[in-house]
């Protein structure tokens, strides 16, 4: 499954879940692209990842903003001449503020389906004009797409919906489109955003009751962008720890 050399765009890497997909691919030899809202936390991971010996380049993206991603695709291609894969793992999770759908202010929601949802669409069009055959899309899904978790929900089960449609657009152009569907994974904006009673009545009604590593979820990641991965498209793989089953 080797990935050196490969340029790969993270947006969320700035924390969590995706500065580990940053720092570990980067540890694999990619050239890796941090991309986030929050600057101060991406040269962190940058930083981090050059003191271990890898390669890496933020660039500063609102993944809902058509010019900020077409800027970033941009310089990342005159910068490195191509784009080999584009993992859209940037969401509002640890702001999210929990209301139900009914009751939610609606240019509350048009923000977080912007960014959620539509960013997943947003970064793939401004990537894939730089992509070339061989070249691989992660969309970051959740089990929550099947579930009630408000509206967190909905746009998660809209992330399916874009990986899905990308996969059968993009394929004719030798590109790939999967998604990773994470159970609830140990980060800081999980401990922020659900009360610890909650993760553990969950966690203990899961076939491996544990909750999930970012590094659990790398693996997958990993898979999914290589080449290894050359006949699979349009999939949606949990890494959940069998919460999906619920029974
Ligand atoms: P997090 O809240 O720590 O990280 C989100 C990152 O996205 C932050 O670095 C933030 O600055 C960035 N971001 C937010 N809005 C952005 C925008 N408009 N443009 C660019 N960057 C933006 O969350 P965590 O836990 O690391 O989760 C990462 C991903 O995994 C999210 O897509 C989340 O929905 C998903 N997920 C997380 C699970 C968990 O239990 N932690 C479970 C299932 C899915």
């Amino acid at each position: 499954m080797s990935l050196a050399g490969k340029v790969i765009v993270v947006t969320g890497a700035g924390q969590g879940i995706g500065e580990v997909y940053a720092r570990g691919l980067a540890a694999l030899g990619c050239r890796t692209v941090v991309a986030d809202v929050n600057a101060a936390q991406g040269e962190r991971v940058v930083a981090a990842i050059g003191a271990a010996g890898g390669e890496a380049l933020f660039a500063h993206v609102d993944v809902s903003s058509e010019p900020s991603a077409q800027a970033l695709a941009a310089a990342v291609h005159a910068r490195h001449g191509a784009i080999d894969g584009l993992v859209n793992n940037a969401a509002m999770f640890g702001t999210l503020e929990f209301t139900p759908l009914l009751s939610v202010d609606l240019a509350y929601l048009n923000r977080v389906v912007g960014v959620n949802m539509l960013g997943a669409l947003v970064m793939a069009r401004a990537c894939v004009p730089y992509m070339r055959a061989g070249g691989a899309i992660v969309n970051q899904s959740s089990t929550a797409a099947w579930m009630h978790y408000d509206y967190y929900s909905l746009t998660k089960l809209g992330v399916n919906g874009i990986t899905c449609v990308l996969a059968r657009e993009l394929g004719p152009r030798g590109i790939r489109v999967n998604a990773i569907a994470p159970g609830p994974t140990d980060t800081e904006a999980l401990r922020a955003k659900v009360p610890e009673d909650y993760i553990k009545s969950m966690v203990a009604q899961m076939p491996l009751a544990r909750l999930g590593t970012p590094q659990d979820l790398l693996k997958a990641l990993v898979f999914l962008l290589s080449d290894d991965a050359a006949w699979v498209t349009g999939l949606v793989m949990n890494v959940d720890g069998g919460q999906w089953l619920r029974a």
